[in-house]
């Protein structure tokens, strides 16, 4: 019986040291894509994505990160706030620290549109510099090339995502957003990645998207098991996926929301080169 309670026991440390690791240990995953819209100019651009922090504390680990990373721009696709257990200082203090590594593009995520504090925390982290792209696009010079980046609010600010009549306002939304693009390359930050077919449709070149945060628990040759949106067993969990001309990048995302922890599935910083094809 001793010797049951001691295995048992240690069995449960082993896990709880690997549950820790597995929730605080930071990976990077790198991603080299050659959209066949991509100007010269931007060859060897670097993108830096951060997603679904949810208001999680590193401890100043994922700052400098990033500033290893040397990213051109930093982009933020949502969930940077959590709207069960919502502290948006630590967010804008994180935003505080990055905001001088490179410029920051930010989109909004579903737990922002739930949140009573947003258009505080939004005025806050404008004041610090960052461009809150609310269904917008900007230009973005380099080498005397131009590309657009464009944002949209998460679906739920335009209404509940079940509703067609809200799925059709979205997506003429991100039609218009990419014809203002003209015939300029255009990557789309939009938090939701089930939502794939819109982005492809309406002729985006690359998209940034999270939440779905691998799915929580990932099992090899299974992938994620459970993400918002999308059930168990979702078709978009992390990676590249690719429509028409349309790659899309999700990230696994960096912090938890009501489910309380990853397994085989740590915290994840995505990076992205521009390279010209050959
Ligand atoms: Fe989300």
């Amino acid at each position: 019986m001793k010797k049951t309670i001691l295995i048992v026991s240690a069995a449960v440390a082993v896990f709880s040291v690997y549950l820790f690791w597995c929730n605080n240990s930071l990976t990077v995953s790198n991603y080299s894509v050659s959209p066949e819209s991509l100007p010269d100019g931007f060859d060897g651009f670097r993108i830096v994505q951060i997603s679904d922090l949810h208001n999680k504390n590193f401890h100043g680990r994922l700052t400098r990160k990033i500033q290893k990373l040397n990213p051109d721009i930093i982009v933020i696709t949502g969930d940077i706030i959590d709207s069960y257990h919502t502290r948006t200082r630590v967010s804008v203090d994180f935003i505080e620290k990055i905001r001088s590594v490179a410029p920051i593009y930010y989109v909004t995520g579903n737990h922002e549109r739930r949140i009573d504090e947003y258009p505080e925390f939004k005025a806050e982290i404008k004041k610090l510099g960052v461009n809150v792209l609310e269904n917008e696009n900007v230009c973005i010079e380099r080498n005397g090339d131009e590309i657009r980046l464009t944002g949209v609010n998460d679906i739920n600010f335009f209404g509940s995502s079940l509703m067609d009549e809200n799925r059709i306002a979205f997506s003429q939304k991100l039609d218009e957003l990419n014809v203002q693009s003209g015939e300029k390359m255009n990557i789309l930050l939009s938090h939701r990645p089930e939502l794939f077919d819109l982005y492809a449709e309406a002729g985006y070149d690359l998209v940034f998207s999270g939440h779905a945060h691998g799915g929580q628990i990932r099992l090899p040759f299974v992938g994620g098991i459970l993400s918002p949106g999308q059930g168990f067993f979702p078709e978009y969990s992390e990676g590249t996926y690719k429509k028409g001309k349309t790659e899309m990048i999700v990230s696994r995302g960096l912090g938890n929301s009501l489910f309380p922890f990853r397994i085989f599935n740590r915290p994840e910083i995505t990076v992205c080169d521009l390279m010209k094809q050959e």
